[in-house]
């Protein structure tokens, strides 16, 4: 029996790990997917196919949509986590990575350091997703941007205002830049600026960083934002309340921006810190359909990673 090279095995651990042309290919596939789970058609594209969950941080979105995504295209989901398994208890990545892929179809993780879904990777049989780790979030991206195309249509040529901390949500929309070709214009208080080896960016040529917020919003297509303190982080937060206290996107950042201009936010978010409730609760926000729409992409992620490409009809 001839088995897979582990060496050959496609992953998305970040961003870049795709080319712009197979981001269009999950993006067309997420509509058709998204139009058949509206409509009750059922698709069982991964009939008994198994996902394996590894969760090292708390979730809702994620947790639930790649659970509920992969029993809608037919397979089943196992959700894992560090307190109930020995992942825990300091048994090495790299011998989870070679038992966990020998059970299992795909795996999804969310942890601390972007390290360890590149050491589960590399010692793992089938697909591995990131499900956010402290550098990225490449599945939120991914429903981002697909959520702005349906509202507004290409994101190529256009800009994105980024206001907060230059975090793994940020990150990832600098990679998302240089894959799809649009510009970021980011906004940190001093001291929490971009750091373009960090997000792991060839260059500069897709954003620019501004001190002043309303600046970072001026003409932008798309205002987005996330919490001050991300998980793994919370001794800062103390810290990082006095720091970002301008930061917080409120109407006259949205009036900055171009007027057709959308609003985002991974989500939890928290209203009168990183956001005004007027602007998440508002008209330009669309948090609802890109928090849905991790679903629909996640669902066409895991038929790309496991089947390849399926032609649309
Ligand atoms: N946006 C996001 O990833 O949400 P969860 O932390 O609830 O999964
Ligand atoms: N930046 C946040 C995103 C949560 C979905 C965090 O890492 O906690």
């Amino acid at each position: 029996m001839t088995e897979r090279p582990i060496m050959t095995q496609r992953h998305f651990l970040q961003f870049s790990d795709f080319s712009a042309d197979e981001i269009a290919h999950v993006f067309t596939r997420s509509s058709v997917i998204k139009d058949r789970f509206k409509r009750y058609q059922p698709y069982h594209p991964l009939s008994d196919r198994t996902l394996v969950m590894i969760f090292e941080k708390a979730s809702t979105r994620t947790r639930l949509s790649f659970e509920a995504g992969m029993h809608q295209l037919g397979g089943s989901a196992i959700y894992m986590n560090t307190r109930d398994s020995q992942l825990g208890r300091g048994e090495p990545v790299e011998d989870a990575a070679q038992v966990i892929s020998r059970m299992c179809d795909i795996v999804m993780i969310r942890t601390f350091e972007q390290a360890i879904v590149e050491r589960f990777a590399s010692n793992s049989r089938v697909p591995v997703i990131n499900g956010l780790t402290n550098e990225f979030h490449p599945c939120q991206i991914l429903a981002d941007v697909f959520t702005f195309i349906e509202h507004r249509g290409s994101i190529r040529g256009k800009t994105v205002a980024w206001i907060g901390d230059s975090n793994n949500v940020c990150s990832t929309w600098l990679q998302a830049a240089e894959v799809l070709d649009f510009k970021v214009h980011v906004s940190t208080p001093p001291g929490y600026e971009v750091d373009a080896a960090r997000a792991g960016v060839r260059g500069t040529a897709h954003f620019e960083q501004f001190a002043d917020p309303l600046d970072a919003c001026r003409q932008a297509h798309l205002v987005t934002t996330d919490v001050w303190t991300s998980m793994g982080f919370e001794a800062e937060n103390d810290a990082r309340r006095a720091a970002f206290e301008n930061w917080c996107v409120d109407e006259a950042m949205m009036a900055a921006a171009d007027p057709r201009a959308v609003f985002m936010h991974c989500l939890p978010a928290h209203r009168g810190e990183e956001v005004a409730a007027e602007v998440i609760d508002g008209p330009q926000s669309v948090v609802w359909d890109e928090a849905e729409n991790r679903l629909h992409v996640q669902k066409a992620l895991m038929e790309f990673l496991v089947l390849g490409r399926v032609e649309s009809p």
